[in-house]
């Protein structure tokens, strides 16, 4: 017999004695395996009920005839303690935000994360994000409207960070100032901002009590340290001394904001649909709340600062992960979009809700094109990923139109843009003429820059033909989605969320609370040294209504 470290199991049903005997093999005579009883607590419809009934705390007892969940707390092998799902995360977090549950939807461009998803989230204690990326100043200030009159939920906006088009930046922030948008979810940072730092210290002032504070909050999004650090640290100066230059803030508020974090809460946001790094949560979480641990501690905040985890949860055992590595709250973004509330086509749901984790691929940005930045799309069914690539590796090796080979030219103007690139070209320069007349006056001097918006064209308009549903476009649909989608569709498989027409976003959000907290108490019997059967782990979906007592 092989000398071995795994200690292996063999389960002995003896009429209602289950027990479990494990045993170790004795390295040093490596002969004579001692064995050691380990309590089981076997599975039953019954039991399997008992552990999903979050709120209620068991005891694991032996009767006499094998470990049984009994209600309540007794002297007995094991505590299950109740855990509801409101105490999931960070207490400090729900109260900041004013939430009932530490459960975010994270902000979808183009609307969506539209004003319904935002509504229903908000409405069950929990925060969406409106997603005002892509969308025109216009349609957002609607948005804000049908949120906030009247405003008896939680929700916010996002700021996403936009290089190639600052004044776009610009205008939003003096748009959610104007209209009193007090939350943003500010993403796709790397360095902060001036209209960022001017969003989060207006309006910032000491209260009756001495207390510092400010209207406005942010949530960073980030996926490295290094952008977390920055989020979590006071504003620079050169932001304050320019924002006092301008008028914009008092000497005094300059100083109250130096002692300030930009944001008190930071989503680490791995493998995700979109703007993503690829990096594994389990690796980035621990490192940004290391990093959090030591800029509270070089900076003292009187509110502490917290961490979030997105990006790859959409099943309650990613939840349940999420919450117990030390997340303070989970943000989800791939399975709200195939939820009925999604600002999409009810073709793109469906096309979603058959995803397999593998359908996913990267593909060149529109937003950071030039860059060399990439999103994660839906790949199955789609030749987007492989033209979007393309467009790049053109724009990298040729400075013109004219450069481009004519056959690769005429490739382009019949199977992607299907129109001449020079009509396209004339779209694309009344639009920025309109919207930022410098991006369109540089291009007419700068014939690289001129392709670079040309090839964004085709990479906008491809996120608009699947939210319009236009199935001759269908090839080139570009659908932000990370694999989080194929483990919700796995999960969901042969249960009522396998329809996406079923799939509401407060459903799919209760469900993954509730199974995390269900899997939080079967750990905590671990724990103890229960050996529990693997049926007891399973989150089968549950309807709303069977869900309603706990939430
Ligand atoms: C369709 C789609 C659009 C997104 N658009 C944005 C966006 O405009 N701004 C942003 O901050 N995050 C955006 N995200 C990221 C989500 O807000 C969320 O952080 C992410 O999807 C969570 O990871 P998951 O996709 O694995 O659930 C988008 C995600 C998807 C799926």
């Amino acid at each position: 017999m092989s000398c071995t470290h795994c200690p292996f199991f063999y389960r002995r049903p003896t009429g209602r004695i289950y027990i479990i005997h494990q045993i170790v093999e004795n390295h040093s005579t490596a002969s004579a395996p001692r064995a050691e009883t380990v309590p089981f607590l076997p599975y039953s419809a019954e039991t399997a009920a008992q552990l999903r009934d979050i709120g209620r705390p068991l005891a694991a007892a032996d009767r006499g005839g094998g470990l049984v969940l009994a209600p309540g707390i007794s002297s007995s092998a094991a505590l299950i303690p109740a855990c509801p799902a409101e105490h999931l995360g960070d207490p400090g977090f729900r109260r900041t935000h004013n939430l009932k549950y530490a459960y975010v939807g994270g902000s979808m461009a183009n609307g969506i994360s539209s004003t319904q998803l935002v509504e229903a989230l908000g409405r069950a204690g929990m925060l969406g994000f409106y997603g005002a990326a892509g969308q025109p100043l216009e349609e957002v200030e609607k948005a804000i409207d049908r949120v906030q009159s009247p405003p008896p939920f939680s929700c916010g906006f996002n700021l996403i960070h936009s290089p190639s088009e600052p004044a776009l930046e610009t205008a939003l922030v003096d748009l959610y100032l104007r209209r009193g948008v007090r939350l943003i979810e500010a993403s796709a940072f790397i360095d902060l901002t001036l209209p960022l730092i001017r969003f989060r210290t207006s309006g910032i002032c000491r209260n009756a009590a001495g207390e510092i504070e400010t209207p406005n909050r942010v949530i960073g999004k980030i996926s490295r340290a290094e952008v977390a650090a920055r989020f979590f640290s006071p504003p620079e100066d050169r932001f304050l001394r320019e924002l006092v230059s301008r008028g914009e803030l008092t000497p005094g508020q300059a100083e109250l904001a130096s002692r300030i974090p930009v944001a008190e809460d930071a989503t680490a946001e791995g493998d995700s649909g979109g703007h993503t790094d690829n990096r594994p949560l389990v690796n980035l979480l621990p490192a940004i709340l290391a990093l959090r641990d030591r800029l509270q501690e070089r900076y003292s905040y009187p509110e502490a600062l917290r961490v979030g985890a997105g990006g790859g949860i959409a099943t309650p055992e990613a939840a349940a992960a999420a919450f117990i590595m030390g997340a303070a709250y989970i943000v989800t973004g791939s399975v709200n979009q195939s939820c009925v509330e999604a600002g999409t086509s009810g073709s793109v749901k469906k096309i979603l809700a058959e995803a397999e984790q593998a359908d996913v691929a990267m593909a060149a940005a529109a937003d950071m094109f030039e860059m060399g930045v990439k999103v994660q799309i839906l790949k199955r069914g789609t030749m987007f990923a492989m033209r979007a690539n393309k467009l790049y590796e053109l724009y990298r090796a040729y400075n013109s139109f004219e450069e481009i080979p004519a056959e690769m030219r005429a490739v382009l103007e019949r199977d992607y843009f299907r129109a001449p690139l020079a009509e396209i070209w004339l779209g694309t320069r009344e639009y920025f003429m309109r919207n930022d007349p410098a991006q369109a006056q540089r291009a007419e001097k700068d014939p690289k820059h001129k392709l670079a918006l040309v090839f964004r064209w085709y990479l906008g308009q491809a996120s608009r033909w699947p939210l319009a549903g236009d199935e001759s476009r269908k090839l080139d649909y570009q659908v932000w989605c990370g694999p989080a989608m194929g483990a919700f569709n796995e999960w969901a498989k042969g249960s009522f969320l396998e329809q996406p027409e079923a799939r509401d976003a407060v459903t799919v959000a209760q469900n993954l609370l509730a199974g995390a907290a269900a899997l939080t108490r079967l750990h905590a019997l671990r724990c103890q040294g229960i050996a529990v059967d693997y049926r007891l782990a399973r989150q089968e979906p549950r309807t709303r209504d069977q869900l309603s007592r706990f939430f």
